[in-house]
């Protein structure tokens, strides 16, 4: 077994999520790594970020100036993490703090974390509040009951990736499948057509989908926009892209193992299953 209880050296680099809501889901270990950071790289295009941040940091440095209309995203992604890297051997600690959760479909943070101990860096993550958990309030969505698949859109197409008709789904980055490069121009239906394909391969066309924009500013209100998966490419054509795809489930899965239900409820079972002095 690993002993993951050695004592940490000092850390050079931080690595952060801020929220999805403006500043408000900022968390206060994050604000402390911030703090402790001479500088702070971000990536969140939120209302007022960057001025909140330099109240707690000498220096924040604003990374969207890297995103560039048609360039590859992957090349951007690499620029960034060079940027955290270098600063952190020029004089650490730095942070990179980015919207959403730092771990969640962040490709930065993963050249970090593989770049700097190869550099004798350290790195500490730290989780952030995620459009995943923002959707699950705004589509009132316990994963629990049912469970939760959760997909890439190009990644989904690009492997035909198997679904599940039982278990509600999420898809991410539905305004960037099919391409690498960084655009904001808006998708045409023949842009989304695949993947509608691909959907109806699993659900029927009048199955019920929702577009769902998590608020990112505290006076704003979510935005959903819910139609028939078979319009799927001419509607989200005129309508919301930016988001995230919530595809409800389309049936039920029935109990195979009625014998682990009535278990459950079962004092003598528990005691079978728990050791006994
Ligand atoms: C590169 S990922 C970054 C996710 C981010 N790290 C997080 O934890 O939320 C961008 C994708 O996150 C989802 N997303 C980001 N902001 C969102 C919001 N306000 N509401 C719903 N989905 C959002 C969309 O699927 C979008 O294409």
């Amino acid at each position: 077994m690993k002993n993951s209880n050695a004592p940490r050296r000092p850390v050079d680099i931080y690595i952060t999520g801020l929220g999805i809501r403006n500043v408000s889901q900022i968390t206060r270990e994050a604000e402390q790594a911030m703090r402790l950071s001479r500088k702070v790289f971000t990536v969140d295009a939120g209302f007022g970020i960057d001025e909140y941040l330099k109240t707690l940091s000498p220096e924040v440095h604003s990374m969207l100036g890297h995103y560039q209309e048609g360039g590859d995203r992957l090349r951007t992604y690499r620029a960034m993490a060079a940027e955290v890297v270098h600063a952190a051997l020029d004089a650490s600690p730095v942070c990179f703090a980015t919207y959403g959760h730092p771990k969640v479909y962040v490709y930065p943070t993963d050249l970090i974390e593989k770049a700097a101990p190869l550099l004798g860096l350290t790195v500490r993550t730290l989780p952030g509040i995620s459009a995943l958990d923002t959707i699950i309030t705004d589509l009132d969505l316990d994963p629990g009951p049912r469970g939760l698949q959760m997909y890439e859109a190009t990644d989904l197409l690009a492997r035909e990736r198997p679904l599940q008709p039982d278990v509600p789904c999420l898809l991410w980055q539905v305004s960037a499948v099919e391409t690498a490069m960084y655009s904001t121009k808006r998708g045409n239906s023949e842009r989304y057509r695949r993947l509608q394909d691909y959907l109806l391969r699993t659900y029927p066309a009048g199955h019920q989908v929702t577009m769902v924009l998590s608020s990112t500013y505290a006076l704003l209100e979510p935005l959903k926009e819910t139609f028939s998966l078979g319009e799927l490419a001419d509607l989200l054509a005129r309508g919301l892209q930016v988001g995230t795809l919530y595809i409800p489930p389309a049936e039920e899965r029935p109990v195979r193992n009625p014998d682990i239900l009535r278990d459950a409820f079962d004092a003598k079972h528990l005691q079978r299953i728990t050791a006994s002095a």
